[in-house]
């Protein structure tokens, strides 16, 4: 059923193998993988993909301050990114590195494909270098560091490059560049990366080195193996090569290009809007259809480095708070393209709040209930009052408020929709006080028992991208068989009769150590 709805591609950046997981990348892949299970349950045909950056000058270095061949290194830690996604619950269709051998032919087709269409020369390449940002940078870019050191403007070093390099056109993709950003207002996200971009590109493009000569840790360049393929041309490619580009007809390609969607931090807006864009167009294959440029955490007012100490690995979280917590905070807290800050004092406000007080105690006083006082079944309703009718409504009308609101990636404000509900369903368990008419009005008490539970129902469903494990759960103590939780069902009310195992609560409160050994 699945696999006949529209198709949706979406990826997120693929991540350097030079340090382990952390809390950015884990970011990224839960909003990903929060999209990608939103539209799966409203019947998508959804292509997630995400994986390992594996080439480069930074990797190889790395590499052999550990005394590994880069392959040997690459292995190590792609396999702990892997592990990322299995510990974070992430649903990626595919995983691709860029040392498989499916994307090595696809950027060699890429890179002659481009050649044959006259985007490429050799010429000789002097400028600045970063190899932590894997990036050129303009004399006028750079900022000034301590003791005259010159730096990127992302705080890197840099070093004085000088080589025979093959360029690309970038210079003549300008203009071109500018009207595909004007007829496509929406292709990249929020509006003030867009207007950064679009400055950018308006200042002029020179053109841009893609390939190396100094070190040999990448793709070698059709006909010139002694230069290998600049690591975002080589990194870019990703995208496509997962597809079986450059078989372009009756496959995966040609279903999913171009992509609905690439998640990216705020740092590679570039990278993912100018040269990607321009390459593609370059090579007679259309740019994606969006790119959503996120922020960036810091931890207890802080960056994260290594130098701090402060790097956050994701497993640290799962194990601390536990995984829906961490998912729940993760997209809630923050403004989805702002920045903000990673505090325990949040991430405990935001779990004892919004998850125990709020929707974990509606679950667990509505569940109880109906144990206690109905049989364990989910009861009759009589006829639906004023009151059931505009709680239902708004629990029915919540998909249709929150379509836009994912389209466009605002997270925080979708869970902002569903928590208004969780809101006004506990104003009207208080109102309605069913425990109060067990003995006045049972008939009645079943009625407001079952408008909760069809509540419940529709709050699991729509919850199951953000918080997966605890929906479920949620879902199996309302006795939803597993088929019956696409978005699709959420017409079809809960038949009353059905028996209920024992209530359990899904979001425990979170107790400070200290506080709980006194
Ligand atoms: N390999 C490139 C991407 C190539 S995609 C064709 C790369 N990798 S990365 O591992 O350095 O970064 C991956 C992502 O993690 C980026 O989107 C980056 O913005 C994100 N984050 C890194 N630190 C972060 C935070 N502190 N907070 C949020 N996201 C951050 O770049």
């Amino acid at each position: 059923m699945v696999s006949a709805g529209r198709p949706y591609f979406l990826t997120t950046p693929i991540y350097y193998v030079n340090d382990l997981p952390h809390l950015g990348h884990a970011y990224t892949t839960v909003a990903c993988d929060v999209l990608a299970r939103f539209m799966r349950l409203d019947g998508r045909n959804v292509r997630f993909l995400t994986g390992t950056d594996e080439h480069g000058q930074k990797v190889e270095r790395s590499a052999q301050a550990r005394g590994l061949t880069p392959q040997q290194f690459a292995d190590e830690i792609s396999g702990a990114f892997r592990q990322m996604g299995r510990l974070l619950n992430i649903s990626n269709d595919d995983f691709i590195r860029t040392t498989e051998a499916r994307h090595v032919r696809g950027v060699q087709a890429l890179w002659r494909e481009l050649e044959r269409r006259g985007e490429i020369y050799l010429g000789r390449f002097a400028g600045w270098y970063s190899v932590r940002d894997e990036a050129f940078y303009d004399e006028s870019e750079l900022v000034s560091g301590p003791n005259g050191t010159k730096l990127a403007p992302s705080g890197a070093d840099v070093e004085w490059l000088e080589e025979e390099n093959y360029f690309f056109r970038l210079s003549a993709w300008q203009d071109r560049l500018l009207a595909w950003y004007d007829a496509h207002p929406d292709a990249i996200a929020p509006r003030s990366r867009r207007n950064e971009v679009i400055s950018f590109v308006r200042g002029g493009l020179k053109d841009l080195s893609i390939s190396r000569t100094s070190f040999s840790w990448g793709i070698p360049v059709p006909g010139n193996p002694l230069h290998v393929v600049y690591v975002w041309l080589d990194a870019l490619a990703n995208y496509i090569t997962a597809l079986g580009y450059p078989e372009a007809e009756n496959n995966e390609f040609s279903t999913f290009w171009p992509a609905d969607l690439h998640m990216v931090g705020k740092d590679i807006v570039r990278f993912h809007t100018v040269y990607w864009h321009a390459f593609l167009m370059a090579a007679g294959l259309e740019p994606p259809r969006r790119v959503f440029a996120h922020g960036w955490w810091t931890v207890e007012g802080q960056k994260m480095s290594k130098s701090l100490g402060n790097f956050i690995a994701p497993g640290e979280l799962v194990d601390k708070y536990g995984l829906d917590p961490v998912r729940y905070f993760m997209l809630r807290e923050l403004p989805f393209g702002s920045d903000g800050d990673f505090s325990h004092r949040a991430v405990v406000g935001r779990l004892n709040g919004d998850l125990a007080n709020d929707f974990g105690n509606l679950a667990q006083r509505v569940l109880a209930m109906i144990n206690r006082n109905c049989g364990a079944a989910i009861p009759e309703p009589g006829a639906f009052a004023g009151a059931d009718e505009r709680l239902l409504a708004e629990a029915r009308g919540l998909l249709d408020r929150m379509r836009p609101l994912i389209a466009e990636q605002v997270f925080h404000l979708a869970l902002e929709t569903i928590w208004r509900v969780v809101a006004e369903a506990n104003r009207y368990v208080d109102e309605q006080a069913p425990w109060a008419l067990r003995r006045s009005d049972p008939a009645r008490m079943g009625t407001v028992l079952y408008t909760l539970a069809e509540v419940l129902r529709h709050l699991a469903i729509l919850t199951q991208p953000f918080v997966p494990d605890a929906a479920a759960a949620l879902l199996d103590q309302l006795a939803v068989p597993s088929e019956a939780r696409g978005f699709a069902d959420l017409a079809t009310a809960l038949p009353p009769g059905r028996s209920l195992p024992a209530p359990r609560g899904v979001f425990p409160r979170f107790v400070e150590a200290e506080a709980a050994a006194g």
